[in-house]
């Protein structure tokens, strides 16, 4: 899979990866199956903003 950039931990509280969720939005998930899938930002919420902006640069490959 190819993925714009370095991989990273972007939950941490989760410990998901960001070629986990590019993954998932080239399945087409959307923010919210993120959050059901990986749970993210039910832990400090603090990835949220991180993770809205992985979607939108997901949805500009499109
Ligand atoms: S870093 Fe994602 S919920 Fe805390």
């Amino acid at each position: 899979m190819n993925i714009p950039g370095p991989d990273y931990l972007v939950c941490t509280c989760m410990a998901v990866m960001y070629s986990e969720l590019w993954q998932a939005l080239a399945e087409g998930a959307d923010l919210n199956a993120l959050k059901d899938q990986f749970m993210i930002g039910s832990g400090c919420s603090s990835c949220i903003d991180e993770v809205q902006s992985i979607v939108h640069a997901h949805q500009k490959t499109k």
